[in-house]
């Protein structure tokens, strides 16, 4: 297995590539078994998950053709199959999203229930409740969820849950609706950027969607959807590790391809820090001159602070100097990082879904374990301005979301090495 050593006490310096995001790729990939015709992709980052979306839906019958350069072409070949196993839903909960499609290109759909993960737990009883509106009858047998429907009809609807809307539920709901006949709202949509660039990659092929980047979706159906040639919007919370991996090192880091306006709240926080944050020729340039200032961080829906870039802000945070407050409001058990930092000496407190952190001069390197994906950037950041040497176990976890990371934090000066333990579990 795979693992890390990082030697702390670089600055990265340099140019960085942001890639497509990875979250907006999967439920546009789920999408294309809609689409009559290919579908052409440009930006699909080469991921781990990505790689499984591909299984799943080569299993589903469509087609898949990687090109040089991150290009993805997809065809719908065989509409036979409408199964998403145990297998791929239990290796990515991202699955869920072929649920929408199957049901409203093929009239059923069979998706293994994901049970819980490393970030807590994740229902889908929203999915359900908003393909149930659009007509759908649901069943659990065996574990899996089974969705049927000899039609969908448009229907007015609330996505909204105790934690806010859902983002892969938003968009489970509207690639239904796209097909059903007639007018469906969706009020307490996600507002995230990556449901609005499903909605533009529907809109590209056919679809006619309105208001996606709001709370209140309006979709009005149509017959079928053709296929078309699509960029995915580039990883705000690449760019967001990214921007922090400058600000920890006190280094200096020129983001190409960074969307900026999806990312205000993280450069709100990172300003309010100490953190210089310029827009210069398209780019983005972020640097940091030490003295790093405590704050308080409460991540939110979008587009408040976002929830995948809260254990990134806490590696931060513990060498700031001061007290600062962050304050889980999606997933309040998403702080399996708290005790991998605290064996690098940071001072962490948890009271329910709320850390303390207590600002200390340095992290000190240590073994640690990656125990899901923004947790594991989180230890790789904390690494790159520990003193001594970091070993990051289990990197597969990082490997989901960041396209080698450790290739693109060399080229920005750090000193990190993949390295491999056949014994390591
Ligand atoms: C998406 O997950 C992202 N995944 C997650 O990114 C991200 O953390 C999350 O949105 C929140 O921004 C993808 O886009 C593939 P939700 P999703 O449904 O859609 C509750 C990463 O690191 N809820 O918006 O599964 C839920 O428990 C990943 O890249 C219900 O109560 O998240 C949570 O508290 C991890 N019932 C809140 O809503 C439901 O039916 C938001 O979850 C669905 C969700």
């Amino acid at each position: 297995m795979d693992y890390f050593l990082i030697s702390g006490g670089k600055r990265l310096r340099g140019v960085v590539e942001i890639n497509g995001a990875k979250n907006a790729a999967l439920p546009i990939m789920a999408a294309c078994i809609l689409c009559e015709g290919e579908v052409t992709l440009h930006g699909v980052p080469d991921l781990a998950d990505i790689r499984s979306m591909e299984l799943l839906l080569n299993k589903l019958g469509v087609s898949t053709t990687r090109e040089p350069g991150n290009t993805l072409r997809l065809k719908v070949e065989d509409e036979m199959n409408c199964h998403a196993d145990y297998e791929l839903v239990r290796r990515m909960r991202a699955s869920v999203c072929v649920m929408g499609p199957l049901l409203a290109k093929r009239g059923k759909s069979q998706v293994s229930m994901p049970g819980g993960c490393a970030i807590g737990d994740r229902p889908i009883n929203l999915h359900i409740e908003g393909l149930k509106a659009l007509g759908a009858e649901p069943d659990l047998i065996g574990g899996d969820v089974i969705l049927k429907a000899k039609k969908l009809t448009g229907a007015e609807l609330f996505l909204g849950g105790p934690f806010g809307s859902t983002v892969t539920g938003t968009a489970n709901v509207m690639m239904a609706a796209v097909l059903a006949e007639g007018r469906t709202v969706i009020e307490s949509a996600a507002c995230e950027p990556e449901v609005a660039d499903l909605a533009n990659f529907l809109n590209a092929c056919g679809a006619r969607i309105s208001g996606h980047g709001s709370p209140r979706i309006t979709i009005d159906g149509v017959k079928s959807l053709h296929g078309c040639e699509y960029t995915i919007i580039p990883d705000r919370i690449e760019a967001g590790t990214f921007m922090i991996a400058a600000a920890i090192t006190n280094g200096e880091i020129r983001l190409r391809n960074c969307k900026l306006e999806n990312l205000l709240a993280v450069v709100d926080r990172l300003r309010h820090i100490g953190v210089n944050i310029e827009r210069e020729d398209g780019d983005v340039i972020v640097s940091s001159a030490r003295r790093l200032e405590p704050i308080e961080v409460t991540s939110q829906p979008y587009p408040g602070f976002p929830t995948d870039l809260q254990a990134q802000i806490m590696a931060l945070l513990c060498l700031a100097d001061g007290n600062s407050v962050i304050t889980e409001k999606i997933y309040p058990d998403r702080f399996m990082h708290v005790a991998e930092l605290s064996r690098m000496g940071a001072r962490l407190r948890k009271e329910g879904p709320t850390v303390i952190v207590e600002g200390v001069k340095r992290l000190i390197g240590a073994p640690v374990m990656a125990s899901d994906l923004r947790a594991s950037a989180a230890l790789v950041l904390a690494g790159l301005v520990a003193k001594g040497e970091t070993r990051i176990n289990r990197v597969y976890h990082i490997d989901r979301g960041y396209e080698r990371i450790e290739r693109r934090l060399i080229a920005l000066g750090a000193d990190i090495e993949r390295l491999s333990d056949a014994s390591e579990e």
